[in-house]
Formats: C-alpha cells, structure tokens, sequence
C-alpha cells in the first residue's frame, strides 16, 4: 500500500468541479484517508513547492496557488502515486492524453486542475506537509 498527495487546484475548485473530480478518485479505486479544504498562504504555496524555487515558473505558480481555496486529500492504494499521476494526465493539458482529469478540466499548463507527489519522496514531504498523522484514517 502506498499514498500520495492530490491537491484539486484553486482553478479547479472555483469552476465547481470537487465532487466530480473526488467521484473520479473513488471510481478509480483509490481510497481516500483524509481530506480537507484549505487557502495557502504565498509564504506557505514556496514551502510546498520549494523544489521548484529556481524554475521561472515559480512565483506564479505561487501566485496562483494561493489564490484561492484547494482541496487536499491523501490517497491510499496499490501503486497510488502512479495511478494518480496516471489519472490525472500530463502537466500541459494540451499534451494530456484523452480521458485524463488535465485534459477533460485543464485550462493551460499552470491552470492544470489537479496536483499529485511524483515520488514516494515527495510524498513523504507533501503528505505531512498538510495532514498530521491523527488526521488520516488508519483501516
Ligand atoms: P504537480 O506537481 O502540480 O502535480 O504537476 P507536475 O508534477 O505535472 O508538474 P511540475 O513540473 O511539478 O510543476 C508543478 C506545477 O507548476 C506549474 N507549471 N507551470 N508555466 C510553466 O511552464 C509551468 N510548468 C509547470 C503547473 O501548475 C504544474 O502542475
Ligand atoms: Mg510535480
């Protein structure tokens, strides 16, 4: 068993779209251990994403994650932090494949709609990062 961090994107939750993408998490298979709405403050979306610190994206991909509530949950199942980054397709919603969370809701590659941990590293970071231990469902 593995889990991963999804983040549903300020993008995603002003259009409206929590319930359809948690519906998808759960049709999937995936099952979801903890969940939450929160706004990030800018000082708080840098330590999220301090990885990326010198990408030129950066201090808007701050910007616009603290713009507006996410939804944050942990993701519990065989192989999750693949089937996730599967599920919800590539960065750029343009190069997404068809059925994928980005290319059904994705606005363009920043407005992407979903965020998942690319490795049981970063997950060990992210999941932490918003959840402590008392606030995941233990089977
Ligand atoms: P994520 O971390 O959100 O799951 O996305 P990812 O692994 O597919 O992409 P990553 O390279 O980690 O980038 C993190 C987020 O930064 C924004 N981005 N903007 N303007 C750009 O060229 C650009 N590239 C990435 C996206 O919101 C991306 O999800
Ligand atoms: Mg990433």
């Amino acid at each position: 068993m593995e889990r991963t961090l999804a983040i549903i994107k300020p993008d995603a939750v002003e259009r409206g779209l929590v319930g359809e993408i948690l519906k998808r998490i759960e049709d999937e298979g995936l099952r979801i251990v903890a969940l939450k709405m929160v706004r990030m403050s800018k000082t708080e979306a840098e330590g999220f994403y301090y990885v990326h610190r010198e990408r030129p994206f950066f201090s808007s991909l701050t910007d616009f994650m603290s713009s507006g509530p996410i939804v944050v949950a942990v993701l519990e199942g065989e192989e999750a932090i693949e089937r996730w980054r599967r599920i919800m397709g590539a960065t750029d919603p343009a190069q997404a494949d068809p059925g994928t969370i980005r290319k059904t809701y994705g606005i363009n590659i920043e407005r992407n709609s979903v965020h998942g941990s690319d490795s049981p590293e970063s997950a060990r970071y992210e999941v932490p990062f918003f959840f402590s231990r008392l606030e995941m469902v233990n089977p």
